[in-house]
């Protein structure tokens, strides 16, 4: 059965005269597609936090600028520049409920939270925003932290209570709900709960960043996922992010074993490209 006349998108259709027939991919490897610091050497040690950003009147961006500055926030917190796409994303797609696996220090917890505070606050948003305000689960055993290679220092104390206390020097522990536990089992627990408050429309899974785990990630969140809703995953370049293969995994593999059926691509991250991958799930 061919397309009815009036479908828009006959011209573009498979037979389409106009279509190139040598069509060739660039290798992934190449430099368009893996902009960024390749050598030991050149890669940075800690994160810059940007003088621009810089308003301790604002007591989010004065607690991220703190959260920057203290040496363990690198690498595992995600950097200003990925923080400030986040944020975007939140801002522009204005999901009723986020979700987050990984709250590590709470860096990435407090540009998510500070982008739905923010809706709230912008008279140029319509009431229901306020109405509805939005609000963000978020999600990580809470495991102790060790030194490596990379991050200088670690944490014994717990570490729950230091992410509250820094979501509370923020201002935005009205929007934040902390969950304690294994991701897959969490987000399993909770699914009920985010299904009977409207569901979910904005996912970052930053937690477990092996293969398996975040695959499970995905199958525990995607009953709670809305059609249309976005899943953003941190370290899709694992040759770049010290091996993980849990989010280049999920480009390459999610419609093989997802319920749902995604659109994705790949965000080249700077000043390190660990990179990012942007799901949005279409059916
Ligand atoms: C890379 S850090 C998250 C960084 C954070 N998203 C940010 O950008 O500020 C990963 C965090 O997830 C936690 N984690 C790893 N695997 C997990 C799992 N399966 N369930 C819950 N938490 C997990 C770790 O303990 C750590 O706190």
């Amino acid at each position: 059965m061919g397309l009815p006349e009036s479908n828009p998108f006959d011209r573009f259709g498979p037979t389409s005269p106009d279509r190139p027939l040598t069509k060739t991919w660039v290798a992934r490897h190449s430099p368009e597609f893996l902009p960024g610091p390749v050598d030991k050497a050149d890669h940075p040690t800690q994160w810059h936090f940007p003088k621009w950003l810089v308003r301790d009147d604002i007591p989010w961006l004065a607690k991220l600028k703190a959260l920057y500055a203290d040496p363990i926030s690198f690498p595992a917190s995600m950097s200003p520049e990925a923080g400030l796409l986040l944020f975007s994303l939140v801002r522009n797609i204005r999901p009723r409920t986020v979700v987050e696996v990984g709250s590590f220090l709470g860096v990435s917890t407090i540009w998510i939270a500070a982008a739905l505070e923010e809706i709230g606050d912008d008279p140029a948003h319509s009431g229901d925003a306020k109405a509805r305000p939005g609000a963000l689960v978020s999600i990580d055993d809470f495991a102790p932290v060790k030194e490596t290679e990379w991050r200088r220092g670690s944490i014994r104390r717990d570490r729950k209570a230091i992410v509250q206390e820094n979501i509370e020097d923020a201002g935005l522990s009205h929007r934040v709900h902390l969950e304690q536990g294994t991701s897959w089992e969490v987000l399993s627990r909770i699914c009920q709960s985010l299904l009977d408050t409207g569901g979910v429309q904005l996912a970052l899974l930053d937690g477990d960043h092996g293969a398996k785990g975040l695959r499970q990630d995905l199958i525990e969140l995607e009953p709670a996922l809305e059609i249309g809703g976005y899943v953003v995953v941190h370290d899709t370049i694992p040759e770049r992010c010290g091996g993980h293969v849990g989010g280049r995994h999920l480009l390459e593999h999610i419609n093989d074993f997802a319920a749902g059926l995604y659109e994705s691509v790949e965000v080249c991250l700077s000043p390190v490209n660990y990179g990012l991958g942007l799901f949005r799930r279409m059916g």
